[in-house]
């Protein structure tokens, strides 16, 4: 079955950026907030980048419109009812997802694929909500999404050979490069990412060198695109801390425990760019 229309719950931040991408892709997409003020907040964020890519070049008016007719937002769960594929990209929390796709599961015909965009949590334990495990995958895309090149594509034990397949085809038709992952606490990236980030914390609280000189140490010495103290401002500190949370019971390694710092800045309320300080200042 070829996916033609695409559903996307939640238009925050990942929401809006999955339902850009899906729409420019050339899919019908309609995105789900709870309330008419976050509908028209994610849609005029994904109008603005479209208008960017159209004062930079790389979109043209006609190609604009045709992206935004394509798209549409909504309140309702049952607007979702005639999608291939629903994306979930809501609050981080495993209630919350759970009791979304009880929902979905029976609004939507049993051919509907189901995926979420969770960054820690257990993608089983997600499905086991719906009658159709062998339809839900993973798709955890990364911020900002209209720009990062990647998307993880997870199974589990449950998920069907072909729907997965079809999902791994899918990810490229958004243009972005799928990789392939098991259903692992982190999967590949935050496996990696975030006790790296952690353990730049942990050397900064031994004093190991300034904020900016351990974030320019890694963006010039290595190469990355922003040092670890930017990045943890960018993707923000309360996020950060969850996921390490959720690492740490899944793998109780140290590398996972959240630094106290990390703990307290949370508790401060500075939890990075959104916030108007993290580490650094905006
Ligand atoms: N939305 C859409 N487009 C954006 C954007 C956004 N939020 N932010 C930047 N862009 C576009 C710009 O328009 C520009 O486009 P152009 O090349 O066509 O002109 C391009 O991205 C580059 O932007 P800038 O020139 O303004 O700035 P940079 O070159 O510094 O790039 C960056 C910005 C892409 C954010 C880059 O710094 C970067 O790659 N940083 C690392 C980001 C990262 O690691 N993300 C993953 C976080 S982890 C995660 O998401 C997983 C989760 O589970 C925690």
């Amino acid at each position: 079955m070829a996916i033609q229309k695409v559903g996307v719950v939640g238009c925050g931040l990942m929401g809006s950026g999955i339902a850009q991408v899906c729409a420019q892709s050339g899919f019908t997409t309609v995105v789900r907030e709870v309330g008419p003020e976050l509908v028209d907040k994610g849609l005029r964020g994904i109008e603005k980048n479209l208008a960017r890519s159209v004062e930079k070049g790389t979109l043209n008016e006609a190609q604009r419109s045709e992206i935004r007719r394509r798209l549409t937002g909504t309140t309702a769960l049952e607007d979702l009812k005639d999608c291939d594929l629903v994306a979930e990209a809501i609050v981080e929390q495993l209630p919350a997802k759970r009791e979304l796709f009880a929902k979905l599961d029976s609004i939507c015909p049993s051919s509907t694929i189901f995926a979420s965009n969770t960054s820690s949590l257990t993608i089983t334990e997600i499905s086991t909500s719906t009658k159709r495990p062998d339809r839900f995958v993973g798709l955890h895309f990364f911020n900002p999404v209209p720009v990062m090149k990647l998307v993880e594509v997870v199974r589990t034990i449950a998920t069907d050979e072909k729907v997965y397949e079809e999902m791994v085809a899918f990810g490229a038709k958004l243009g972005k490069t799928p990789v392939r992952a098991h259903d692992s606490t982190g999967f590949i990236v935050n496996r990696l990412l975030v006790p790296y980030l952690l353990d730049a914390i942990r050397a900064y609280e031994n004093g190991l060198g300034t904020l900016e000189d351990i974030d320019k140490g890694m963006k010039l010495g290595c190469g990355y695109p922003m040092g670890p103290f930017t990045l943890l401002d960018f993707v923000g500190l309360d996020t950060t801390y969850y996921i390490a949370n959720i690492m740490f019971e899944e793998f109780r390694e140290p590398a996972y425990a959240p630094p106290p710092l990390l703990k307290r800045m949370v508790l401060a309320g500075r939890l990075g760019k959104k916030s108007g300080q993290g580490f650094y200042k905006y």
